[in-house]
C-alpha cells in the first residue's frame, strides 16, 4: 500500500511516515518545506531502515501535484501541510486560507479524478472553540477567532460535502490536541524557527538555556491551580492514532478526537518536566494570553472504540522525550 504523505517533512507529518513504514505501508511525501527541512527524512530513513520518496511540491499547485498523481498509483493520502501559527493567521489572513483551503481542495480534486479512495485529515481541537470539555466529536463547531481555526472548519466542511456526493471516498477528520515530544531516537523532533509559539518547544529551549525565561499566561483561570489546561498526547500516539485510523477508514466521513482525555495544567507540566528531567525551569506568571481559553481536553471514548486505539505515553515520557531532542540537536 503506497500512501501520499503531503507536509511529510513536518513534526507530525515525519513520526507519522515512521509510523506507515513501520507498519508496512511505503510512502511519498510531498512538501514545499515552507516549515521544515528535507534531512528529516534522512532520520526517517536511519529509524525505519527504509526508502521515502520526497517530492519538493507545494500542494496548492494542481499542475505539479497532477504530476505526482500520474507517476504513482495511491492507495492513500494523508494531508498534514498546512501553516499553523495561529498568531500569523491573525497578521496574514490570506496566506492562510490560500494554503490551508487550496491545498485541501487541490488534494481532494486529484482524489476523485484519479481514484484514490482514502483521505486522512489533520484537524485540530482549534474547531471547538468554547464549547465545554471534556469535548466531543458530536459537538456543534464554534471555531475561535483565528483564520488558522476556520481554515480547518473549512476544509473539514469541504470533505464533508465531497463524502456526501462520492459513495467510495472515505474520509477521517483528525483532530488533534495538543502534540508534543518527540522519537525516542532523538533523531526527529519539534524543530520551530524562532521563538515558539508552543509551550512545549518553549519549554525545552528555556531548558537549554536559549530563551531566559518562561512566561505562564494566567493563573487566574477556572482551573485547577489557575493555569491553562490542555490535553497534550505524545506525538508517536498520534504517529500511531493516523495508521490505526487509516486501517479503518470506510466510505463516507469518521470525525476523531486524538488525545488521551486528561488535561494537564502549564504548573503541571512544568513540574513534571523539571521532575523527570532534573532540571529548573525559570518562569513567571503573567497576563493572560489573548484567545486562550482555560481547559480543552478531548472525549477519547470514540477513537478507542471504532479504531481500538488509546494514547499509551504517559507525560512524563513526553517530558522526557521533548528534552531529549532538545538536547540532541
Ligand atoms: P509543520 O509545520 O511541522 O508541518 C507542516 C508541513 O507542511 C511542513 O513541512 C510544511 O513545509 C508543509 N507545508 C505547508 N504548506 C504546504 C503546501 N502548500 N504544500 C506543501 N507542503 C506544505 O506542522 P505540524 O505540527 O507537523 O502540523 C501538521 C498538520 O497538523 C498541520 O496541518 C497543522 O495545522 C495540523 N495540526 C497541528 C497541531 C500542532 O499543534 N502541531 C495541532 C492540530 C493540528
Ligand atoms: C498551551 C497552554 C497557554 C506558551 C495551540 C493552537 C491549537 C493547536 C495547538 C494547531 C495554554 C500556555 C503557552 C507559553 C504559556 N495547534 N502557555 N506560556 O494554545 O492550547 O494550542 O497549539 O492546531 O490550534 O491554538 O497550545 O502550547 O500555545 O499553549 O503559559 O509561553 O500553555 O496559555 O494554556 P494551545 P500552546
Amino acid at each position: 500500500m503506497l500512501i501520499l504523505v503531503t507536509g511529510g517533512a513536518g513534526y507530525i507529518g515525519s513520526h507519522t511516515c515512521v509510523a506507515l513504514l513501520e507498519a508496512g505501508y511505503s510512502v511519498v511525501v510531498a512538501d514545499n518545506l515552507a516549515n521544515s527541512n528535507k534531512t528529516v527524512l534522512v532520520e526517517v530513513e536511519k529509524i525505519t531502515g527504509k526508502k521515502v520518496q520526497f517530492y519538493l511540491i507545494d500542494v496548492t499547485d494542481e499542475a505539479n501535484l497532477d504530476r505526482l498523481f500520474k507517476t504513482h498509483q495511491f492507495d492513500g493520502v494523508m494531508h498534514f501541510a498546512g501553516l499553523k501559527a495561529v498568531g500569523e493567521s491573525v497578521e496574514k489572513p490570506l496566506l492562510y486560507y490560500h494554503n490551508n483551503i487550496l491545498s485541501t481542495i487541490t488534494l481532494a480534486k486529484k482524489c476523485l479524478e484519479y481514484g484514490v479512495k482514502h483521505f486522512v485529515f489533520s484537524s485540530s481541537a482549534t474547531v471547538y472553540g468554547e464549547n465545554p470539555s471534556p469535548l466531543l466529536e458530536t459537538m456543534e463547531l464554534l471555531p475561535r477567532t483565528s483564520p488558522y481555526g476556520e481554515t480547518k472548519a473549512i476544509s473539514e466542511q469541504i470533505l464533508k460535502d465531497l463524502g456526501r456526493v462520492n459513495e467510495h471516498f472515505a474520509v477521517a477528520l483528525l483532530r488533534y490536541f495538543n502534540p508534543v515530544g518527540a522519537h525516542q531516537s532523538a533523531l526527529i523532533g519539534e524543530k520551530p524557527d524562532g521563538v515558539p509559539n508552543n509551550l512545549m518547544p518553549f519549554i525545552t529551549q528555556v531548558a537549554r538555556g536559549k530563551l531566559k525565561k518562561l512566561r505562564v499566561f494566567g493563573n487566574d483561570y477556572p482551573t485547577i491551580d489557575g493555569t491553562g489546561v490542555r490535553d497534550y498526547i505524545h506525538v508517536c500516539d498520534l504517529a500511531e492514532g493516523h495508521v490505526a485510523a487509516l486501517e479503518k477508514l470506510k466510505p463516507g466521513v469518521c470525525i476523531y478526537n486524538l488525545g488521551t482525555g486528561r488535561g494537564t495544567s502549564v504548573l503541571e507540566l512544568i513540574e513534571t518536566f523539571e521532575r523527570v528531567n532534573g532540571l529548573k525551569l525559570p518562569y513567571e506568571i503573567t497576563a493572560r494570553r489573548p484567545g486562550d481559553i482555560a481547559e480543552c481536553y478531548a472525549d477519547v471514548s470514540k477513537a478507542k472504540r471504532e479504531l481500538c486505539w488509546q494514547a499509551r505515553r504517559t507525560v512524563a515520557d513526553m517530558c522526557l522525550d521533548a528534552w531529549r531532542f532538545e538536547e540532541n540537536n
